[in-house]
């Protein structure tokens, strides 16, 4: 594996099939040409991620909607106009340019232009749409620096495009319009209050909605036990976490307690604002693993703004562990 800001290099390995990392504001993605199946199953091994799992496809800004899609709605047009470049996801019919392999042959598909430099100079450079699920192994926590790639996936990438931390943190949001109604399908770094001023309300994802395994009860886990509670329920779980005899670390927003002192459990403290929550959410419980401890308490936030995401992503870090891979 290969590591740097080398974009004729990266443009290379793409056009060849191969396998390329590369950052965008939410998280970094594991990128392959969106037009090949061959070069789309390797991200599948590379991450050991069940086939079916579609792969949202990534276009430069000023690309055409309608080489990606078809039967493409108003509201959707109005919303790609509005919200992209940036932290959303656009679920609509696909297009014959995306191959069916991408989808895990699903007839719609996943688009969105990434609002990060990086991103978007790859893009333009590559002139195709690149199929990218975030650069961790299937069930893991999203890498938001070069740093958690390489340490994930090590030589299953060909390069590496380090453009530094990723400043939102937490993925997109993804909104399904192909089915008529909006509906969202995961919350994410666009807050709802921004899409909703466009689309109106987003309806919740029900049984008729495609399958998305980022909504998989068990995924975005660390390997330390999460238990997430409201702020005033911390102390409690401290307590009876402890007569367990584990090592707890509490992970809260810095404000959410006084005296961090008297909560007798290991402290990391997260930025009391929303954005800075999402921003340092996936790093935090990544550097909670390596220091080895076994149970992470966390607060949950307001479910205001990137509060949805934060807490969505806490609530599933916390699911049930049996259908982790
Ligand atoms: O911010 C992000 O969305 C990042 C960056 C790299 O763009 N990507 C990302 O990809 O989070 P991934 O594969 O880890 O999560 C994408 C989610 C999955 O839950 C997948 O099921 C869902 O999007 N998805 C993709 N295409 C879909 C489709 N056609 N229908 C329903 N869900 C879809
Ligand atoms: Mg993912």
């Amino acid at each position: 594996m290969q590591r740097g800001l080398d974009l004729a290099r990266a443009v290379e390995i793409l056009a060849a099939g191969g396998l390329v990392a590369f950052p965008t504001e939410t998280v970094y993605g594991l990128g392959a040409d969106a037009s090949r199946a061959d070069a789309v199953e390797r991200i599948f091994a590379a991450k050991g991620r069940p086939r079916a799992h579609p792969l949202i496809v990534h276009l430069a800004p000023g690309a055409q909607l309608d080489d990606w899609a078809i039967g493409i709605p108003d509201s959707a047009r109005a919303l790609a106009a509005a919200a992209w470049p940036g932290p959303l996801t656009i679920i609509l019919a696909k297009g014959p340019r995306v191959s069916p392999a991408t989808t895990g042959g699903s007839s719609t598909v996943g688009l969105r232009v990434p609002a990060h430099p990086v991103a978007q100079a790859l893009l333009r450079a590559f002139d195709g749409g690149i199929a990218a699920p975030s650069a961790n192994r299937f069930g893991a926590v999203s890498p938001t620096t070069a740093d958690h790639v390489a340490g994930d996936l090590g030589d299953d990438v060909d390069y590496i495009l380090d453009g530094g931390p990723c400043e939102v943190g937490v993925e997109s949001t993804i909104v399904d319009l192909s089915r008529g109604r909006p509906v969202l399908l995961r919350p994410g770094g666009m807050p709802r209050a921004v899409i909703e001023a466009i689309t109106g309300p987003l309806a919740a994802a029900d049984d008729a909605a495609p399958a998305a395994p980022g909504t998989l009860a068990s995924h975005y886990a660390p390997r330390a036990q999460v238990i997430a509670v409201a702020p005033e329920q911390v102390p409690a779980a401290v307590a009876a976490a402890s007569a367990a005899g584990k090592r707890i670390a509490v992970l809260a927003p810095a404000s959410a307690f006084l005296d961090w002192g008297a909560l007798r459990a290991d402290a990391h403290r997260l930025p009391d604002d929303d954005a800075g929550m999402a921003r340092e959410l996936y790093a935090a419980l990544r550097d909670l693993d390596a220091s080895g401890v076994d149970v992470v308490i966390a607060a949950l936030p307001p479910a205001a703004g990137l509060g949805e995401a934060v807490g969505d992503r806490l609530l599933r870090a916390a699911g049930p562990r049996k259908d982790r891979s």
